[in-house]
């Protein structure tokens, strides 16, 4: 309950553009032993940090000799609120540049980090920070919630190598989704029990058992990233076989409806409708991604029919139902005469594979 709370209060923050959540060292840190490989030579860019709070720069200005950086860029937002949980306290926006340790005590002491100062205001949009961004050759960190559709698409338009926090939630939407298709953009390792605890000053509702001092605790939130990492190809061991029983059809589309990713029968080479949590465990060599039902337009691509009056009335009748709008373009299933709306499945097919292999 606490977790879907938690998500819920993202939603909110994101429609009230609160985005102060500040990443835990831990968490990035179990999370880029997974990556350390990609950045050796390279320049990295954390573009939505102030340096003063942010554990992206604290990790990769002590991890840079590790690592074999090149060079480490950390920009900050000057946002104008004043109640901020990182207390500003510069009216000018700043960079920072970080080029390794000189000294030899592999700290990056304060001499050894240049800091520059923006014209504007560090919005990650502005020419000044494109600028670092072309630069630059990762990109890694949380940015805003409230921006993520547009933060994606800065990314894939300078074609950045990107490792970055998100919500589950954002797979789904209308321009993340073809990414993730198109395998330019897949599911990082994640959060421990599927849920970030991120340092922050917004109201905490998580359950007394989950609360941490200090923090709000949010479920759904995942790494994505377009860097090859060993679980890409780490394929689904599928043990289920398919019986018409447990995987019904839809009642508008010819696929079979699956509630539970581990549940993927091993012996149907058919369409399935997945639920989005699918995505952690997809393998392209696997499994391809067919569409997303959440789409309206996909739906209706498809050939998915809209409900007619007479289902939709009986829906209305089953109570609670009020999304339900005429003609609408979603998959349904009939159980022992009741309509039964699936929650924004993906539809996969597996890979066949071929003879000899
Ligand atoms: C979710 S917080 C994460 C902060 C930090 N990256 C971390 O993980 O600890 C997103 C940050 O982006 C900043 N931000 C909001 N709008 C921004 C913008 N347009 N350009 C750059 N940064 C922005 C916010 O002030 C906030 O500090």
């Amino acid at each position: 309950m606490a977790a879907i709370a938690g998500n819920a209060q993202l939603g909110l923050a994101r429609k009230a553009k609160k985005d102060e959540f500040y990443t835990r060292l831990e968490d990035i840190e179990r999370e880029l032993r997974h990556y350390e490989g990609h950045f050796k030579g390279k320049t990295v860019l954390c573009n939505c940090d102030d340096p003063r709070v942010s554990n992206f720069f604290h990790y990769f200005s002590y991890k840079f000799e590790d690592l074999g950086l090149k060079r480490l860029i950390t920009t900050c937002y000057k946002n104008q609120e004043r109640d901020l949980f990182s207390q500003n306290d510069s009216e000018r926006a700043i960079w920072l540049e970080y080029n390794g340790d000189k000294n030899g005590n592999r700290v990056p002491d304060p001499e050894e980090i240049g800091i520059r100062y923006f014209n504007g205001d560090g919005d990650f949009r502005s020419e000044e920070c494109i600028e670092l961004l072309k630069q630059s050759d990762i990109v890694v960190t949380n940015p805003p919630f409230s921006l993520f559709r547009e933060y994606v698409a800065q990314l894939v338009e300078y074609h950045k190598n990107f490792l970055i926090v998100g919500h589950q939630n954002a797979v789904t939407y209308k321009d993340i989704f073809p990414l993730i298709k198109n395998n330019q953009m897949w599911l990082g390792y994640g959060f421990p029990g599927g849920a970030a605890h991120f340092m922050s000053r917004y109201e905490d509702i998580a359950s007394a058992g989950q609360h941490k001092v200090g923090m709000i605790r949010v479920s759904g939130v995942v790494w994505f990233t377009n860097l090859s990492i060993p679980k890409r190809n780490e394929e689904l061991i599928l043990y289920r076989k398919y019986n018409p029983m447990d995987y019904p059809k839809y009642a508008n589309y010819e696929a079979i409806d699956i509630s539970k990713t581990c549940d993927i029968p091993e012996d149907w080479d058919g369409l399935m409708g997945v639920p989005k949590s699918f995505l952690d465990k997809y393998t392209p060599d696997q499994f391809e991604i067919i569409g997303n039902a959440s789409d309206t337009d996909w739906c209706r691509s498809a050939g998915i029919r809209a409900m007619g009056k007479d289902t939709i009335a009986r829906l209305r009748k089953q109570g609670n139902m009020a999304h339900v709008t005429a003609n609408m373009n979603s998959l349904y299933l009939e159980q022992e005469g009741k309509i039964i709306l699936p929650y924004a499945r993906i539809i996969i097919r597996r890979r066949r594979q071929e003879a000899g292999q």
